[in-house]
């Protein structure tokens, strides 16, 4: 058991110790600079209709970017090395529901400029410098 002091001091050195590091990595993303790592200079117009569309409609309420939102279906920030534009338009103009997996993704049955801002928007995301996130799968090869 620790006396009160040794508690104090325990709290005390562990809130110290985690808000240096704390400041010293917020320092350390800033002085690296966000726009060169999001590479801001190519957020085009429809990077940023791509990004309306995604709120939107809610497509976190399913899918994470960068690791947040859902974990229903699959991880987005990558998918335009994975699926490719062609795929990827296929799946947002689709009237029917594309599953191939079993869940369903939303046939949103998008226009083809509707699909392009998304796909211009997910390859937009899948270019921001984010030092090796996400990991591929460890078992992906072991699976095939
Ligand atoms: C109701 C849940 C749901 C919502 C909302 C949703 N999706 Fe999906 N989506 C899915 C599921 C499930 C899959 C995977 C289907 C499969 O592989 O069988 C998927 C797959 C995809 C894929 C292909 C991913 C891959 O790696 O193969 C893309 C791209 C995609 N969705 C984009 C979107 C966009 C853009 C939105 C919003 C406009 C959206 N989704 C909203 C459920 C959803």
């Amino acid at each position: 058991m620790l006396s009160k002091k040794q508690a104090l001091l325990f709290f005390l050195g562990g809130t110290i110790m985690f808000s240096i590091i704390f400041i010293a990595l917020s320092i350390d993303t800033v002085a690296k600079g966000i726009p060169q790592h999001t590479h801001e200079e190519n957020m085009t117009k429809a990077v940023v209709a791509g990004r309306v569309l995604w709120d939107e409609n809610n497509c976190m309420g399913c899918h994470t970017l960068m690791g947040e939102g859902a974990y229903y279906a699959p991880e987005l920030t990558k998918v335009y090395d994975r699926q490719g534009p062609d795929v990827i338009k296929a799946i947002l103009t689709s009237k029917v529901p594309w599953a191939p997996h079993g869940r369903k993704m939303v046939a949103y049955g998008f226009s083809d400029q509707e699909a392009e801002n998304l796909i211009a928007f997910f390859k937009w995301i899948g270019e921001i410098d984010l030092n090796g996130y996400p990991a591929p799968p460890p078992l992906k090869n072991k699976l095939k």
